[in-house]
C-alpha cells in the first residue's frame, strides 16, 4: 500500500484536557456506497483485549459493520477485515496486541483486498499509532476510543483513496447515541451508563485514552434496558469507569442509586454494575442494592492498596480505615454480599511496611476473588516520573506472597459453598468440558455440571459439591425438562391468550344457568335412549325436541360462546409452545 495519510495523532496535553461540555450527538447511521459494495460478500473478525468499555466498543463496531453488510467470519484465517480493539492499561496487555496483529500477515498475502484496523485506548498513546503503521505494512486503518462512530466513513476513505488512514483524536470526549450493535452475549448485556474517567489515579493511564466522565442521559440508559428486557435478557451489567460517579456532571441531584433502582424496577433478572470507586460509594446505594432482589450481591470494590501512604500518592482519596468501614457499612446491611477487588503491588518506593498494610486489608475483608497486577509505568502519567527504588525481584516476590494470601480467603468461601444450592445463570457448555454446563451464581462464582445445552441462558439451582477454589463442580437441582414444562407455564400463564382462555373457562364453570342447561341436555339424552330402547317413538321424539331447544339455548349461551372461541384461540399458541419446548430442546 502506498503512503499513509495522518490525519490526527493523539496528544497527552489535549487528553488531559477537562474544560469545555460534552456534546450529545445522534447521527442517523450512513453506509457509504463504496463500503456495501465492499462488505458484500465479505466477512470481519473483531479482536478484543481489555475491558467491558472495549467489549462493548466493539459490540458496536460489529453494528456498523453488519450493517453495512459484513458478515462475522467463522475464523481468522478467512476473514476479509479485521479489527484489533486495544488496551493500555498495562505493558503486558500492550505486549499481546503486537502477537495479534502479527497474526493476519497471512490474510494480507493471500487477499489483496483484505483490511486490517487497529482502535482502542493503545492508539490513544503518543507514539503507538506510528508504531504499528511503520512495524505493520498491512495495517490500513488506525483510528481511537473517540472516533468508532466514523468507522465506516474510515474503512471508506481507506478503499477510495487507496491508503492507509491515521485518525486517533485526543480531546475530551462526547456522547453518541443511536450506535448499532450486535451483542456478543444473546443473555448477558452490558449498558454503558458513563464513559471516561475523572479520577486521574497517577498510575492510571484510562482518563487519557478515554476522556473526561460523561454520563449518559437517564432516557437513553432506562430505554436501552428496556428494550433488553423486552428482548429476554437475564442480565445487564451497567458499565463505567466509576459508576458511583454517574449523574454528577448534570448537577442536579442525579446519582447512580437513582439510575440502578429505575433498571432494577424495570424487572430485569440480574442486575450487575461496575466497577465503584470506595470514594463515593454512599450508603443510598447500599440500600439499594439491599432493596432490591434483582440487584446481585456483589460488588467490585479496587482497593489498590492499603498503605494510607501509597494510597495518598496513587491519588485514590481514601485511607485504609476509610475503606474498611465501607466494607463494614456494606457487610452491615448486606450480610452476603461477595466482594472482589483490585490491587497493585510495587508501586513506586512501596516499603516492606506498605505492603504489609495490603496484606493486611485482605486478611481483614477476606475477598471473595481479586485481580492482582505489578505497577506498570504508563508513559504521560504522574506515576511514571516517580522515583522507584524498589527492584523486580521484590515485587514479584511481594506479587507471590499476595495471590496465596488471597487465595486462602477465595479458599474459604468457596468451601462453604459445598452442600448449599445457588442459582446459576446458564452460560452454555463449559469452555473447558463441552459436556459440561458452566454458569454464574449471583455472587460471580463460576459452576460447572452436567445438564442439557438447551438450558442456556436459564437461571437454574444447583447444588454444590466441590470446590477447585476459582470455580465449583456441582448438580442441577431439578430435572431439566421439568425446568422448561416450569418455564412454559409461567410464559403461558402470562400469555394474553392464556389469561382469556382461563377467565373463560371460570366464568363457565361458576355460571349456573349454564351449567343447568348442560344437565337438562344430559337428562335429554338419557331420556332419548330410554325411549328408543323402549320402542316409543313419540316419547322419543318429545326428548329430541327438548334436547335440541336445551342445545341451542346452550350454544347460544354467553359464557358458552365466550369459552369455545378462547379455547378455539389458543390453539395455535398450544402449536406454538409445542414448538418452543422442541425449540428450545435443540
Ligand atoms: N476504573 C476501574 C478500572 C481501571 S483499570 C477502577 O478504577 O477500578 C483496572 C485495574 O487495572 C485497576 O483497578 C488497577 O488495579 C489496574 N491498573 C491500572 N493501571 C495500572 C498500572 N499502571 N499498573 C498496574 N495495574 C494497573
Ligand atoms: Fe483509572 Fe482511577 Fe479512573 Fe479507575 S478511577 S479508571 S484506576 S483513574
Ligand atoms: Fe484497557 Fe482502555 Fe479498558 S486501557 S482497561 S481497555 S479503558
Amino acid at each position: 500500500m502506498g503512503r499513509k495519510v495522518y490525519k490526527s495523532l493523539p496528544d497527552m496535553s489535549k487528553a488531559r484536557n477537562r474544560v469545555d461540555l460534552p456534546l450529545i450527538k445522534a447521527e442517523e447511521i450512513l453506509v457509504p456506497e463504496r463500503v456495501k459494495n465492499f462488505a458484500k460478500g465479505r466477512t470481519y473478525l473483531i479482536k478484543t483485549f481489555g475491558c467491558q468499555a472495549n467489549v462493548r466498543d466493539s459490540e458496536i463496531m460489529a453494528g456498523y459493520l453488519e450493517k453495512a453488510g459484513f458478515c462475522k467470519a467463522t475464523d481468522e484465517t478467512s476473514a476479509s477485515l479485521v479489527i484489533v480493539n486495544t488496551c493500555a492499561v498495562r505493558e503486558n496487555a500492550e505486549e499481546k496486541v503486537y502477537g495479534e496483529i502479527g497474526k493476519f500477515k497471512a490474510n494480507h498475502t493471500r487477499d489483496k483486498s483484505f483490511v486490517m484496523a487497529v482502535c482502542g485506548c493503545m492508539m490513544q498513546e503518543e507514539k503507538a499509532a506510528e508504531k504499528i503503521v511503520s512495524t505493520y505494512p498491512y495495517v490500513n486503518i488506525v483510528f481511537g476510543t473517540h472516533n468508532i462512530s466514523n468507522l465506516l466513513n474510515l474503512i471508506d476513505e481507506h478503499l477510495g483513496r487507496n491508503k492507509d488512514i491515521v485518525d486517533v483524536i485526543s480531546y475530551p470526549g462526547d456522547i453518541v447515541e443511536n450506535l448499532p450493535s450486535i451483542r456478543l452475549d444473546p443473555y448477558k448485556a452490558y449498558v454503558n451508563i458513563a464513559y471516561g474517567c475523572d479520577k486521574f489515579c497517577t498510575y492510571c493511564i484510562v482518563p487519557y485514552t478515554r476522556g473526561r466522565e460523561r454520563s449518559r442521559q437517564k432516557e437513553e440508559i432506562i430505554a436501552e434496558c428496556k428494550q433488553l428486557v423486552e428482548e429476554g435478557y437475564q442480565e445487564i451489567t451497567l458499565l463505567g469507569q466509576n459508576v458511583n460517579s454517574y449523574g454528577k456532571d448534570f448537577h442536579d441531584g442525579t446519582s447512580f442509586a437513582s439510575i440502578l433502582e429505575e433498571v432494577a424496577k424495570l424487572g430485569i433478572p440480574r442486575l450487575r454494575f461496575m466497577t465503584s470507586h470506595p470514594w463515593d460509594f454512599d450508603d443510598k446505594m447500599i440500600d439499594i442494592i439491599a432493596k432490591y432482589p434483582n440487584i446481585m450481591h456483589f460488588i467490585h470494590l479496587p482497593v489498590q492498596s492499603g498503605s494510607d501512604d501509597v494510597l495518598r500518592r496513587m491519588g485514590r482519596r481514601y485511607d485504609q480505615a476509610q475503606y474498611l468501614d465501607l466494607v463494614r457499612r456494606i457487610k452491615e446491611r448486606i450480610p452476603d454480599c461477595a466482594l472482589s477487588t483490585d490491587i497493585i503491588v510495587g508501586f513506586p518506593d512501596e516499603t516492606e511496611e506498605d505492603f504489609q498494610a495490603t496484606l493486611d486489608v485482605c486478611e481483614k475483608v477476606g475477598y471473595d476473588s481479586a485481580f492482582t497486577f505489578i505497577y506498570s509505568p504508563r508513559k504521560g502519567t504522574p506515576a511514571a516520573a516517580m522515583k522507584d527504588d524498589v527492584d523486580a525481584a521484590t515485587k514479584h516476590e511481594r506479587f507471590t506472597r499476595l495471590v496465596k494470601v488471597i487465595e486462602k480467603s477465595v479458599t474459604a468461601h468457596a468451601e462453604a459453598m459445598i452442600g448449599k444450592t445457588y442459582k446459576v445463570l446458564v452460560d452454555g457448555p463449559s469452555k473447558k468440558d463441552e459436556n459440561l454446563l458452566s454458569g454464574y451464581t449471583e455472587s460471580n462464582k463460576l459452576v460447572h455440571f452436567v445438564g442439557p445445552s438447551y438450558l442456556k441462558g436459564k437461571i437454574v439451582e444447583v447444588k454444590i459439591n466441590q470446590s477447585h477454589t476459582y470455580s465449583m463442580i456441582g448438580e442441577l437441582v431439578d430435572d431439566p425438562l421439568l425446568i422448561m414444562a416450569k418455564e412454559v407455564g409461567r410464559e403461558l400463564s402470562n400469555e394474553p391468550l392464556a389469561k382469556a382462555y382461563f377467565e373463560a373457562k371460570r366464568a363457565y364453570e361458576e355460571d349456573e344457568s349454564a351449567s343447568k342447561l348442560r344437565q337438562q341436555i344430559e337428562d335429554a339424552q338419557k331420556e332419548m335412549v330410554a325411549y328408543a330402547n323402549k320402542g316409543d317413538d313419540e316419547g322419543h321424539a318429545k326428548a329430541k325436541k327438548a334436547y335440541l331447544e336445551a342445545k341451542t339455548l346452550y350454544e347460544n349461551h354467553p359464557v358458552v360462546k365466550n369459552f369455545e372461541t378462547a379455547k378455539e384461540d389458543l390453539e395455535p399458541l398450544l402449536v406454538q409452545v409445542a414448538s418452543l419446548i422442541n425449540e428450545r430442546k435443540e
